[in-house]
Parts: C-alpha cells; structure tokens; sequence
C-alpha cells in the first residue's frame, strides 16, 4: 500500500486549512472521500435522476441498475449472498431493525458489554424499558478486551441474541467472530455484530464466521455520509418483522394486510438515497481493489507506532491492550480536559482529532472517565503525519498540564 499514491485520489487533501496543509486523524467518526465516490454520487445527479423500480423511463432503469449494482458490491465486500444486504442511511439503522424485527418478548435475554458504542446499547435498554426484555451487559477486562470465557457464563439457553462490538471505537480492538458465534449458537441464540469500526479497516467473512447480522457504516469506509447497511443470513431476514414500512416495503396491499416485498427491498422503505448507494457502491470497490488484507497491515504498522509514541508521553493514560490491534486508540491526561487537547492540536497544529466520550457514554464512566482523545488513522494517513502528531501532542500536553 503507498499512502502518497492514494492520497492523490481524494481532493480534499488538497485543501489548506489556515494556509496550511492539515492532518486528519478524525477517521473513526468519518472518512475523507476519494474522487471515486465523488463521482458516483454526482453521477447519479447529473446523468440518470430517477427512482429505481417505479417508473419505467430511461432513467429510472439506469437508476435500478445502479441501485441493484452497489447491493451486489456491498454483498460482495462481506462475502454475503444476493439480497442478503440491506442498504441503509447508517449502522445505527441496521441495529435498530434488527432489534424491532426479532419480535423480543418480556423477559428474552439480549447480551452485550459495557464496551458498546450507544447505537449498540440504547435500542437495548429501551427494549429493557418498554418490553422487559432481559438485557445483560458483559464486563470487559481491565484494557477493555471482552473475555470469551466471561460472555460464555453469561449466554444461557434465555438468550435470544448476542449482540457485540466487532471492532471498538475506543480501544481499536478485535473479537474472534467465530468463538461468539458459537458461543451464541451453542444456546441457541443469534449473533449480530456492530462492524462500524470493523468493515472498513479488515476483510469481514460473515459466512466463515456464522454471523448472523452485521451492521456497519459508509461513511466510516470512504462512503457519502448517511449512509449503512445491515447483513441478516437470507431465512433470518426474511423471518424478521418489518420495523419501518410503506413504499417499497410491500407487493401488494389489501387491507387490513399487506404482501411483503422481497429481500432487500422489504427492509428499505421509501424512495432511497440512490446517489449514496452508488457512492458507497464506489467505496466497496475502492477498498476491495487496494485489498482489506493490506488495509488491516498498513494500519496495523501505524497502529503500532501510534501505541508506543502515545506510551512514551508522560501523562498519557492509553485505553486499551498493551499491543496495537489497528491504527486508533483513546486516551486521557490527568487533570487536562480532553476537548482542551483536541483544541489545541486543531488551533496550533491542524490536526484533527475528536475528543469526548465518543457515544461510549457507559464505557468511559466504568472507567472513572469524563472524556478521552481519539485519533484514528487510515490509509491516507502517512508515518510522518503520525510522528507530527506525537510531537505535538507531547508539546501540548507539557503546556496545559
Ligand atoms: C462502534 C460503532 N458503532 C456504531 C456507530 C454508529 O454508526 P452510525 O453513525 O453509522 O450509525 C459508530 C459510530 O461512531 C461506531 O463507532
């Protein structure tokens, strides 16, 4: 991978910020675009405006095909079947579906852990609220690595799903896919994972790994923002209720009933997001050819340069494990607000990173946490921004201390 190469295909690096190049290490909430997606989605605008499946004219074929096109590069990114890909505006959505579609009676057991991100743990409790559904959190250890022995004591034949975090937003870190979906499927339960940070830094096989939903973002992978997308196994999908329906979503209608569509349209309700979908299509196709196998080794080496450079500043208190398992990490100062940090690096060093809690709201409170600084790296991101970066962090992190 030659970062210097694919930075040439995303525009925005061009730009100077106060007359000065910048350093974006923002990725984990959203990704720079290559000139690719740019051009898929103006190309949906300036060539074949339509809807697909509607009308029949000239350009609402072209829109069909475009729309059908980016399922089949979707699917084919996670190694899914036909229609087994749901084209949505986020991972948010995907998980929302899927916790409203399982039909979760009071007292089903949902597991998750106190590393989730909130879209993997609000639909959760609000199922808990208004369903009484048993909703149990599995601790991770002390560096944030969720223990599979542990979630195995706490999956029981109650379980209806496990739900996890593939990749972690705050600690980077990886679970085995495989051993939960066991673990899942020996109680007899499912398995969905929340892939947001995961699709878009490691090759992701949901059939070698018997997952059997997966949620993830677009524009976390190089897509238009607002947009997702959620695998569900082809017979769980189409068992699965149907959360947000009208257009689109059925055949026929005879009231009080409705047909059901098919896969995926059952799930895509309304006129959708067609410039998006072939933006995101583009991104698929953009990773896929550079290789999520030598994406997930690119990063890794950062990654790794990223946890040493941050262990050898004084004061910096890392999340995570000792080794690095990709190319972000969060961490805090003592006594240093993590919104002064992420200031500072912008207004002197132009360099972007996000600060907060990072809609880990639960996690940072297990760990005596108001905040955190992230930075997140990708493939455009090169070893000198990196050790840019470490410097100035360390300078700031003198002064403000
Ligand atoms: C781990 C994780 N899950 C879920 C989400 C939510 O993604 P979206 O905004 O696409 O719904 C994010 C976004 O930050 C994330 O990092």
């Amino acid at each position: 991978m030659d970062p210097e190469s694919i930075r040439k295909d995303f525009p925005i690096l061009q730009k100077k910020v106060r007359g000065k190049p910048f350093i974006y290490f923002d990725n984990s909430c959203v990704t720079l675009k290559p000139q690719q997606v740019i051009d898929a989605v103006t190309g949906y605008y300036t060539d074949h405006t339509a809807c697909h499946g509607r009308s029949i004219h000239a350009f609402a074929a072209e829109t069909t095909r475009e729309f059908e096109r980016s399922h089949r590069s979707l699917e084919k990114l996670v190694h899914a079947k036909k229609g087994e890909v749901i084209f949505l505006k986020n991972c948010t959505e995907g998980i929302n579906i899927v916790a409203n579609g399982l039909d979760l009676k009071e007292g089903d057991g949902v597991v998750t852990t106190t590393l989730e991100h909130n879209s993997n743990l609000v639909p959760w409790l609000k199922l808990q609220r208004d369903k009484g559904i048993d909703h149990k959190m599995v601790s991770v250890d002390e560096t944030g690595v969720l223990d599979m022995d542990v979630l195995a004591e706490t999956v029981d034949k109650n379980t209806k799903l496990v739900s996890l975090v593939y990749t972690s937003n705050v600690t980077g870190t990886t679970i085995n896919a495989k051993e939960a979906a066991k673990i899942a499927h020996d109680n007899g339960a499912l398995l969905m994972l929340d892939a947001a940070q995961t699709v878009p830094h490691h090759p992701v096989d949901v059939k070698r790994n018997g997952i059997d939903f997966l949620a993830w973002s677009g524009h976390k992978m190089l897509g238009p923002s607002g947009t997702g997308a959620l695998y569900g196994k082809k017979d769980l999908l189409e068992k699965l209720g149907q959360f947000i329906v009208g257009g689109e979503t059925v055949k026929d209608v005879r009231p009080p009933g409705w047909d059901v569509e098919d896969l995926p349209m059952k799930f895509e309700a309304g006129l959708q997001d067609y410039a998006g979908a072939a933006g995101l299509a583009a991104a698929a196709e953009y990773l896929m050819r550079l290789g999520l196998d030598k994406v997930e080794q690119y990063e890794l080496k950062l990654g790794k340069r990223l946890y040493e450079g941050l262990d050898a500043i004084d004061g910096v208190d890392r999340l995570g494990p000792k080794e690095a398992e990709s190319a972000l990490v969060a961490f805090s100062v003592k006594g240093v607000d993590s919104h002064d940090i992420a200031m500072v690096l912008d207004e002197s060093a132009n360099i972007f990173v996000r600060s907060g809690q990072h809609c880990t709201h639960y996690y940072h409170r297990t760990q005596g946490l108001k905040g955190t600084v992230r930075p997140s790296l990708y493939i455009y991101n090169t070893a000198e921004e990196l050790e840019l970066f470490l410097e100035k962090l360390g300078e700031i992190i003198k002064m403000l201390s």
